[in-house]
């Protein structure tokens, strides 16, 4: 399976600076169908026996090498029947295993004697599907599509009442959130239940210490800024916690006051821009562990995490940053005064006009984010020219994404 993917396509927030500019070129363009991945069956037409690993070549013409340890612990045939799980133990391979024979099946795929007498079945597919080399590690990858304020003219949204009841409906939205981070839902009930019947086609919710599901309002000796009406900046939720929650929802069921304009930042963007603009800052606040705590008379909940957090290679996988939870910073006392400027850099440029998405919310209306990526947070309100209430949950991200490959039937794929 290949990933199919369109030309990028510039946005229209480009900001002036040469390098965003060679930034917006590796920007996605915004329809979801370039994240469908299409079968594309590549039979094998020949290999190549070498000491250490099998090189074969695909029909088209490329090649593709796999390691001789690789192809056994990885034997088709070596999951439990039943569990699906992996019955192979590492110990259990001899690193100097060979094949003793190697043959192409009819079907395109390649059957493996090895030396001790095992046989081994892999299928063209299931071995394409599975190939290393730089070129489709790359390809397999799923890229963000990276927005800022210019989105607003197409906003990723969906109707209530199709991704209540229909799969298909609700597996295009789900993609929406997981490539731009964000989605809306229209014409939601006016229930306060609807926002987790919505999050429950996903998954069960995720319970924090505001509870599983929380309204946003106005309330009198809050425990939290969001249960004022000031004004709150870009941050992502519970950066307080190993782990904070994935997947936010945000159903507006009343909406009468002045202001309180909702704003998401996309924070992969904006790494992506400071790693762009400023490497050190970058490199500094991906290696950083910056305290954050939320304390209040019940609750004490302290963790230490980079803003910025990368995956093993290089990728920004996820932002934890929120100003109103940073704890005193705790870090060896020559880091401090760069540690402050890389900050001030990142903050920068998330308050930068071309990066914020702001919205109003109406009544009906539902915001879901990746509260991983897309940070949040809204204008002041007058809360004497009328009320407003969001009632927000959470659903993580292991079962949110889970929720799309089931959906894509890539859970019955071994
Ligand atoms: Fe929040």
């Amino acid at each position: 399976m290949t990933p199919v993917r369109k030309t990028a396509r510039a946005n229209e927030d480009t900001e002036p600076e040469p390098d965003l500019a060679r930034l917006w070129e590796r920007v996605m363009t915004p329809e979801i169908e370039e994240f469908q991945p299409i079968e594309e069956f590549r039979p094998i037409e020949a290999f190549r026996l070498e000491p250490d690993c099998i090189w074969v070549q695909w029909a088209g013409g490329a090649e593709s090498r796999f390691h001789h340890i690789w192809l056994r612990d990885n034997c088709p045939q070596g999951l439990h029947p039943v569990t699906w799980e992996r019955i192979q133990d590492v110990m259990d391979l001899d690193p100097d295993l060979c094949p003793a024979s190697v043959k192409l099946t009819d079907a395109g795929g390649l059957t493996v004697s090895w030396t001790d007498v095992y046989t081994s079945h892999y299928g063209a597919d299931w071995l394409h599907r599975r190939r290393y080399d730089a070129t489709a590690r790359a390809e397999r990858r799923l890229r963000p599509s990276l927005w800022g304020a210019a989105i607003a003219d197409t906003l990723p949204e969906a109707q209530f009442a199709e991704i209540a009841t229909d799969d298909a409906a609700l597996l295009a939205w789900l993609r929406q959130v997981r490539n731009f981070g964000f989605a809306l839902v229209r014409q939601m009930p006016d229930d306060e239940r609807a926002g987790e019947q919505v999050a429950e086609r996903i998954s069960f919710l995720r319970q924090t210490n505001f509870g599983t599901g929380f309204d946003v309002i106005s309330k009198p000796n809050p425990n939290n800024i969001a249960y004022t009406a000031i004004e709150l900046k870009a941050h992502t939720d519970l950066p307080n916690r190993e782990m904070p929650p994935g997947i936010q929802f945000l159903h507006c069921l009343d909406f009468q006051a002045t202001g309180g304009d909702s704003l998401l930042v996309d924070g992969f963007h904006a790494a992506e821009t400071l790693r762009a603009e400023d490497a050190d800052a970058f490199a500094i606040l991906a290696s950083t562990a910056i305290p954050f705590r939320f304390h209040d008379r019940e609750w004490d909940i302290r963790w230490s995490g980079p803003p910025i957090e990368l995956d093993a290679d290089g990728h920004v996988r996820g932002i934890r940053y929120h100003m109103a939870l940073t704890a005193p910073l705790d870090v060896p006392a020559d880091r401090v005064v760069p540690v402050y400027r890389a900050l001030r850099a990142f903050t920068q440029i998330l308050r930068r006009p071309a990066m914020e998405l702001r919205i109003r919310l109406r009544p009906g209306d539902m915001l879901a984010f990746d509260n991983r990526r897309s940070l949040h947070g809204r204008a002041a309100f007058d809360p004497n020219s009328g009320s407003r209430r969001l009632h927000g949950c959470y659903v993580d991200i292991d079962e949110f994404m889970s929720r799309i490959r089931v959906l894509e039937g890539e859970n019955l794929l071994h």
